[in-house]
């Protein structure tokens, strides 16, 4: 047998539940069923409803040609069947997370707080990949209670977590001694309580679940190079990383690993490059902001841009079993930086 597990479970006074690899294998088994119940009901109205015989179904279900049909079908992608929950999510850097992970086969749950952009995110996503494929959920990353929600509707919709990205995030300039204490709460509040809260309401759920997981944070540069103008941010990044360190070491008995990708300067899809930020940088570096993504890739050492999809294909590595040996790391996608090299 192929599968000796059944697909559907019928509950009286509970309903139909379906079972299958993936939501939109379990989706369309259900509605299969559904018709099934139709049949039923029509044949019971005239007289009574009578199942195939075993063997016959037997025949039907391994007929040489659905053996060769099954045989010839592509190998399964290298995260099918795994369930990421990327925070920021509708944002540039996520928005590209989430597209890797899902070409790899994974379903995506985006939680981000801008409504209007999660929404055009998950729209366009469904068109790519499927609507089964993609979930949005409206969370502030400071909440406790909005992010265990989160979580709670991921594992509603998917049946569990095993990939959590924390990502969202954003960016802000200030002389040391111009920094409001607000400032100073605010990049703490969302960069490093928010990467807390995500990272703890995913890793519960990880270990609940018995089967290992993979815990991303987008941090930065400036988690490890100090930067001027920028202290509560660059101390917020750090915090994020030692917290990865934290999680790998406590993660590791239950095949949980933690680790980090530090971007640099990526300007192309980013909000965070839209705004006043910008301005700011291009201000510190005495040049236009048009002038800005040139100035970020002669500082690298290898003279390139950094993109969206640079820093995915690092989350990707981490949050697959390419990495299933690898905790507790860090890797640098800024195009090089002497300031960020790890000892
Ligand atoms: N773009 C860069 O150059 C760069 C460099 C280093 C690090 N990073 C880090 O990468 C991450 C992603 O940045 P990005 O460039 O894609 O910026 P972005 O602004 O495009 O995306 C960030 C997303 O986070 C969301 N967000 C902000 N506050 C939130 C909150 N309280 N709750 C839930 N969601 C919230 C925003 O709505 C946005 O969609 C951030 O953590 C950022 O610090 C970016």
């Amino acid at each position: 047998m192929r599968d000796p597990n059944a697909v559907i479970y019928l509950v009286p006074g509970v309903g139909m539940l379906s079972f299958a690899k993936d939501k939109s294998t379990a989706r369309i088994a259900a509605e299969f069923y559904v018709n099934a119940i139709n049949v039923m009901r029509g044949a019971a109205s005239v007289s009574r409803y009578v199942g195939l015989k075993e063997q016959e179904a037997f025949n039907i279900e391994y007929w040489l040609l659905e053996e060769a049909k099954l045989q010839r079908m592509p190998k399964p992608k290298t995260l099918a069947g795994r369930v990421a929950l990327v925070t920021g999510g509708a944002g540039g850097i996520g928005q590209a997370i989430a597209a890797r992970l899902m070409s790899e086969g994974a379903c995506v749950v985006l939680a981000d707080i801008d409504a209007q952009s999660l929404d055009a995110a998950v729209a366009d996503f469904g068109k790519r990949f499927g609507k089964d494929a993609v979930a949005g959920v409206h969370v502030d990353v400071t909440s406790e209670p909005a992010v265990e929600a989160a979580f709670r509707e991921a594992v509603l919709a998917y049946g569990g977590v095993d990939i959590v990205v924390a990502n969202a995030g954003i960016a802000s300039a200030a002389p040391f001694e111009d920094t409001s204490l607000e400032l100073w709460n605010r990049n703490f509040a969302i960069l490093a309580t928010g990467y807390f809260l995500s990272a703890r309401a995913g890793y519960r759920i990880m270990k609940d679940q018995g089967l290992g997981g993979a815990i991303v944070f987008i941090a930065s540069k400036n988690a490890l190079a100090a930067s001027p103008g920028a202290s509560a941010y660059c101390s917020a990044k750090a915090a994020e990383v030692h917290l990865a360190r934290c999680l790998a070491l406590e993660g590791a008995p239950h095949g949980i690993r933690a680790n980090t990708v530090n971007p640099d300067a990526v300007l192309r899809g980013s909000k965070i490059w839209q705004g006043e930020w910008r301005a700011q940088r291009a201000a510190s570096n005495k040049v236009s902001e048009t002038e800005l993504e040139e100035v970020y890739r002669q500082r690298s050492l290898l003279k390139l841009s950094v993109y969206p999809e640079d820093i995915a294909e690092a989350v990707y590595y981490f949050a697959s079993d390419l990495s299933a040996k690898s905790t507790g790391n860090i890797l640098n996608v800024d195009a090089g930086n002497a300031v960020s090299f790890t000892r």
